[in-house]
């Protein structure tokens, strides 16, 4: 395991990557709101807006990542706006809904639960890359990151259960390692990463935080101060990486 960033970054390393322009942040749920205030707060000239199928009255752009007339909507609204992209921040995603409970044994998947799995979490972050492709500029760095999650770790499943959401992120995981490689050769300024946020008190844990002892249950502005401290470290070279809060490199 290779440990990239262990340290508070500070505002000259920030700096010499030029945050400036618009930022996505799309679900702006326990952890991307989070992340959205990170980022204004860090970052003066960034522009950041929040994107989903609901929330504050202010949120920029509706967008429901489950609808391909959604998603060709919020690509034409893109591209309408022409402001430089620098970051797409992707934090959707799913783990239980009221007809959706992750599985504990092979009885209990299913054909409509899997696709609700794969729908947003792996499905979703490939289509988002796709519709905000049209913005990247050759000769512009962009940042694309999405939040995977250590769970969909094949090499490190030691527990099994949960076959959905681990195989859905194990699949966000290989589509945005495509994604990573043919970028670096169409867009050499643009880097994809692929991050997990650790065990975060939001609504998507808060069934299952009984099981994490107190100190390892990560508050959201905590987990947006990590995630945004190993995002602004990632650089063209360093593209198509799966990596933890605190930097460490996570196997497939
Ligand atoms: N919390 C953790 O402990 C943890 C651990 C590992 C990984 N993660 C990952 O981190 C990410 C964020 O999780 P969170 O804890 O912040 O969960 P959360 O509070 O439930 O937020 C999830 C967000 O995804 C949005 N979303 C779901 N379906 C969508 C769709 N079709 N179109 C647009 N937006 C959609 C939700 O919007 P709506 O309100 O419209 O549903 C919500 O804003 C997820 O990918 C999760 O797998 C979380």
């Amino acid at each position: 395991m290779v440990k990239i960033c262990s340290h508070v970054v500070s505002s000259a390393e920030t700096s010499d990557q030029s945050w400036v322009g618009t930022a996505l942040v799309v679900g702006a749920g326990g952890i991307g709101a989070a992340v959205a205030e990170e980022l204004s707060q860090r970052f003066s000239e960034l522009t950041v807006l929040t994107c989903g199928r609901q929330g504050p009255p202010d949120q920029a752009l509706q967008v429901d990542l489950e609808d391909d007339a959604s998603l060709d909507q919020f690509m034409s609204e893109l591209q309408g706006r022409g402001a430089p992209l620098r970051l797409l921040f992707n934090c959707s995603g799913r783990l239980h809904g009221p007809e959706l409970q992750p599985e504990k044994r092979l009885k209990q998947v299913n054909r409509r639960q899997l696709e609700q799995q794969f729908a947003i979490n792996a499905i979703a972050p490939v289509l988002l890359a796709k519709a905000v492709e049209p913005l990247l500029k050759r000769d512009q760095p962009f940042h694309f990151a999405s939040l995977s999650a250590r769970v969909g770790s094949i090499g490190d499943n030691r527990s099994g259960g949960w076959y959905g959401y681990r195989a859905a992120k194990a699949a966000q995981n290989q589509l945005l390692r495509c994604l990573s490689l043919e970028w670096a050769r169409r867009w050499p300024q643009a880097t994809v990463t692929l991050l997990h946020p650790g065990t975060t008190d939001t609504e998507l844990s808060k069934p299952f935080q009984s099981f994490v002892p107190a100190e390892k249950l990560f508050s959201p502005k905590r987990a947006a101060g990590h995630l945004v401290d190993v995002l602004v470290q990632q650089t063209p070279d360093r593209t198509g990486r799966f990596l933890a809060w605190d930097g460490q490199e996570i196997a497939w």
